[in-house]
């Protein structure tokens, strides 16, 4: 498939680690997120002692992986980085267990996609800091338990309600990242043009930050883009005037939509009368998959109030009628629902 401009999804080649804060004061936003943590880190360090485990969760770019390598750096210790589809045996993740050093950190990606049989090593290395392998087959096997150095585990994961609840239970702080608001997104942006030297002035900062989706790694990307049409389009700088130019020209409207969404939108509208129309009719009519649909597409949509799902299928809102400037379409009971 391929990468949409406004995807909270990392692409292939994304280069992401300039950009990323290294420390907690750098990191913008997410101020209970960081309360938590910083409460948690400091009380670790004062008694010298690993940092409870910690589960990061929340929608794709809004930071997980940067707060679990800040995490390590305001711990001062090491960082071992794996995900749950990399790590497919148990031996695996005995062999990263056992090449720990003591107090580091073991981020897992994707935590809910452990497979069952490395999640049952894990819980004993979790609680115990041991590992019980078994030595020898049938009934000669017997059991033995080596002890680990202590380590703080930091999983992340963008579906919490896909972990085992026993997984989840191992966890002693859980964290769930937000979208950003507008004005954070501005920050992160002017921080970023500040890292790759990009001219770029607050109201600027504000054009791009509306339409990234309260997402870092869209804004970022959408910098990147805009710079590039700044630097042949206009003198370099930009203001208001050149990120709103650069980002119709590149398809992404005011509200951070790009043309798959809204040509969703219109098709309910247009196709269906408003809707509802069902799924798999509306992935036909549109041409994208209906996975595509329902993971990529509609949790954007739906956040932002212009679709609704319901038992009978999608229907578009009053919102969308208004964003696509065809408030004469809506059917009377959704132009009076919205008031
Ligand atoms: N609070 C923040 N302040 C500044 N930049 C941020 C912040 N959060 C995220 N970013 C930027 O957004 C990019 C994406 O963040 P990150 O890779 O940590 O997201 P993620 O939640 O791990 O995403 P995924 O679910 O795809 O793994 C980073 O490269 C970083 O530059
Ligand atoms: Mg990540």
């Amino acid at each position: 498939m391929d990468l949409r401009l406004v995807s909270p999804e990392a692409a292939e080649n994304e280069a992401e680690l300039s950009l990323r804060p290294r420390w907690l004061r750098e990191y913008i936003g997410q101020g209970k997120a960081k309360e938590t943590l910083s409460v948690f880190i400091e009380a670790a360090r004062a008694r010298g002692e690993s940092l409870d485990h910690v589960l990061l969760f929340g929608p794709p770019g809004l930071g997980k992986t940067t707060l679990a390598n800040i995490i390590a750096t305001e711990m001062g210790v090491g960082i071992r980085v794996t995900s749950g589809p990399a790590i497919e045996r148990a031996g695996d993740l005995a062999a990263i267990l056992t090449n720990l050093a003591s107090g580091d950190v073991l981020f897992i990606d994707e935590v809910h996609r452990l497979s069952r049989m490395v999640e049952e090593i894990l819980y004993p290395a979790m609680e115990d800091f041991a590992l019980d392998i078994i030595i020898g087959k049938g009934p000669a096997a017997r059991s033995i338990r080596l002890d680990l150095p202590r380590f703080t585990l930091i999983g992340a994961t963008t579906r919490a309600g896909l972990l085992t609840a026993p997984l989840r239970d191992r966890f002693g702080v859980i964290s769930r990242l937000e979208f950003y608001q507008t004005g954070e997104l501005e920050q992160i942006l002017l921080r970023a043009a500040d890292i790759l030297r990009i001219e770029l002035d607050r109201e600027g900062a504000g054009e791009i930050a509306a339409r990234s989706r309260g997402t870092p790694r869209v804004a970022n990307r959408l910098l990147k883009r805009v710079r590039d049409y700044a630097q042949v389009r206009a003198a370099g700088l930009v203001d208001l005037d050149v990120a709103r130019e650069a980002l119709d020209f590149l398809q992404v409207d005011p509200l951070g939509l790009d043309a798959g969404d809204r040509r969703i939108l219109s098709t309910i509208i247009e196709k269906f009368g408003g809707g509802p129309v069902g799924l798999e009719t509306l992935a036909a009519s549109t041409g994208e998959a209906p996975d595509a649909l329902e993971d990529v597409f509609e949790p954007f949509l739906l956040q932002l109030g212009l679709l609704a799902r319901t038992p009978r299928g999608r229907v578009a809102l009053e919102a969308a009628y208004r964003h696509l400037n065809c408030l004469h379409l809506a059917p009377r009971q959704v132009t009076l629902e919205g008031g």
